[in-house]
C-alpha cells in the first residue's frame, strides 16, 4: 500500500478506484492516471485541451501467501534463483515473481507483433505492477479542463466493467475463441519461446471478441527442464475446457504437436490448425472415442527434453512397462523414432561402458581411440 500512496501523492495515479478481483496470489485493482510511465512525464493535453486519462489494472502480489512456496519447480535452472536464498526472504521472492511477470508480459508484447493480446506492464515496484486495464470504463468523474473549471453534475465514482475470464464470458462464437487460444499457445511457444505453465480459462480474458492472456509470472522458457510437461498440461487443461463448449476438439497430443512443430510456417499455422479442427469434426463417433482414449496414453507418456535426460533406469522401466517415449515431440529436435532408438542404444552402451571398472594396464593410444563410443547428438 505504501507504493500505492506514493503513486497517488506524486500524481502518477490520480485515482485508485476499487477492486477488480481478488486472486490466490494477488489482488487486482483499477486505477487511473494521466502520467506517461514510459516517458516519465505527465500526459500532454489532447486537441480538446483535456488531459487524457489512462486506465490501469494494478496487480498487487500478496506478500503473505504460502502458494508461492510450491513454485520452486518453475524456477529450476534460473540463474537468479540458483542459491535458493529467496526462500528465506518471502518479500524478495514475491518481488521476483512480479519481476518475472513484467518480463514475460514485455516479451509477449515485443516479440509477437501484437499477435498475442496481453496487457502491457507500465510500472513495477516491489510487489506492485501497473498494467493496461482490459475492459470498459462505463463512466468516470470528469477531469478539470485546462482553464481550471471543473464540470458539475458528473458521476464521482468510476464505474467499470473489467473483461471477464474466458470461463465466465458470454461468447457468441466459441470456435473462434478456441482457435484464438490454440494460436496463443503456439505463438507463445514459437515466437516468445515461452510456455505459460498455468494456462486455463481463468487466466484468459475475453474482451470485444478477443482472447487476452494474463498471469504469466510462472511462465517458463523453452529450455526449462519441465517445459514440455508444463506445455502438455496447459494443452490438456485447455482441451478439457473447450470440450465442454464444443462438440469436437482436437486431442491434447495434436495441440501439443501443433505447438512445437517448427516446420509449420507462420503463414500456414491458421490453416494447419483449421485442418486439425476439421478432421476432428469429420471423425465418426468411434474414431473420436479412440482418439480420446489414445490421448490418455499421451498424457502419461514420458517426454524427454534431450536424450541425455534419459537414464538407463528409465529405459529399462519404459521397456518393462511397454511405455512409449514421445520422441518426435522433442522440442526443435524432430527426430524419427528409429533414429532416436539408435541413439538411446548408443547412450545405453556408453553408460554401461562408463560403469565398467577401469582397466589399469595402459592400452596403446591408437586402440582406445577406436573403441570409444561416439554419442551422436540430435541436430
Ligand atoms: N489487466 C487486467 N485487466 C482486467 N482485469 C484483470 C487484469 N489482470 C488481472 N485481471 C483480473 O484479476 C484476476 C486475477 O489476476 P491474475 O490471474 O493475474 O492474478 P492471480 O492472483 O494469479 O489470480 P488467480 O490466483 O485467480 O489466478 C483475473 O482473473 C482477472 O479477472
Ligand atoms: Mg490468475
Amino acid at each position: 500500500m505504501e507504493i500505492m500512496t506514493k503513486l497517488t501523492t506524486n500524481e502518477k495515479l490520480t485515482e485508485f478506484a476499487g477492486c477488480i478481483a481478488t486472486g490466490k496470489e494477488a489482488n487486482v485493482y483499477l486505477g487511473h492516471g494521466s502520467y506517461d510511465f514510459e516517458k516519465r512525464k505527465p500526459l500532454e493535453y489532447d486537441e480538446d485541451f483535456e488531459v487524457p486519462v489512462r486506465d490501469y489494472a494494478i496487480k498487487i502480489f500478496k506478500t503473505s501467501v504460502c502458494t508461492f512456496k510450491d513454485r520452486e519447480r518453475y524456477v529450476a535452472g534460473e540463474f537468479r534463483f540458483r542459491h535458493g536464498g529467496y526462500k528465506k526472504n518471502p518479500r524478495k521472492m514475491i518481488q521476483m515473481w512480479a519481476e518475472k511477470e513484467v518480463r514475460n508480459l514485455k516479451r509477449i508484447a515485443l516479440t509477437c507483433d501484437g499477435l498475442i493480446k496481453s496487457p502491457w506492464p507500465h510500472f513495477l515496484k516491489n510487489n506492485v505492477i501497473v498494467m493496461d486495464f482490459i475492459g470498459h470504463i462505463e463512466s468516470r468523474p470528469t477531469m478539470p479542463t485546462l482553464d481550471g473549471e471543473e464540470e458539475k453534475d458528473v458521476p464521482h465514482e468510476t464505474r467499470h466493467k473489467a473483461a471477464p475470464r474466458l470461463r465466465d464470458a458470454h461468447v457468441e462464437d466459441w470456435v473462434n475463441a478456441y482457435e484464438q487460444t490454440l494460436l496463443i499457445i503456439r505463438r507463445l511457444y514459437q515466437k516468445c519461446k515461452l510456455i505459460h505453465a498455468d494456462l486455463s480459462e481463468y487466466n484468459l480474458l475475453y474482451f470485444e471478441e478477443i482472447v487476452y492472456v494474463i498471469d504469466v509470472s510462472q511462465s517458463v522458457e523453452h529450455d526449462h527442464p519441465m517445459s514440455l510437461d508444463f506445455l502438455r498440461r496447459d494443452c490438456s487443461i485447455i482441451r478439457d475446457f473447450f470440450s465442454k463448449k464444443l462438440q469436437r476438439v482436437v486431442t491434447t497430443e495434436q495441440m501439443f504437436n501443433f505447438t512445437v512443430d517448427f516446420t509449420i510456417k507462420e503463414e500456414d499455422e491458421e490453416e494447419t490448425m483449421q485442418d486439425l479442427i476439421k478432421k476432428a469434426t469429420e471423425m465418426t463417433i468411434e474414431e473420436y472415442a479412440a482418439a480420446e482414449y489414445q490421448d490418455e496414453v499421451f498424457k502419461e507418456m514420458y517426454i524427454p527434453r534431450t536424450l541425455h535426460e534419459i537414464s538407463i533406469e528409465d529405459i529399462v522401466r519404459m521397456q518393462r512397462d511397454g511405455m512409449e517415449i514421445a520422441f518426435d515431440k522433442l522440442s526443435g529436435l524432430k527426430i524419427n523414432k528409429e533414429e532416436a532408438e539408435k541413439k538411446i542404444l548408443l547412450r545405453k552402451k556408453q553408460i554401461e561402458k562408463d560403469a565398467e571398472p577401469e582397466v589399469k594396464e595402459e592400452a596403446p593410444k591408437e586402440e582406445s581411440k577406436k573403441t570409444k563410443v561416439k554419442v551422436v547428438e540430435p541436430e
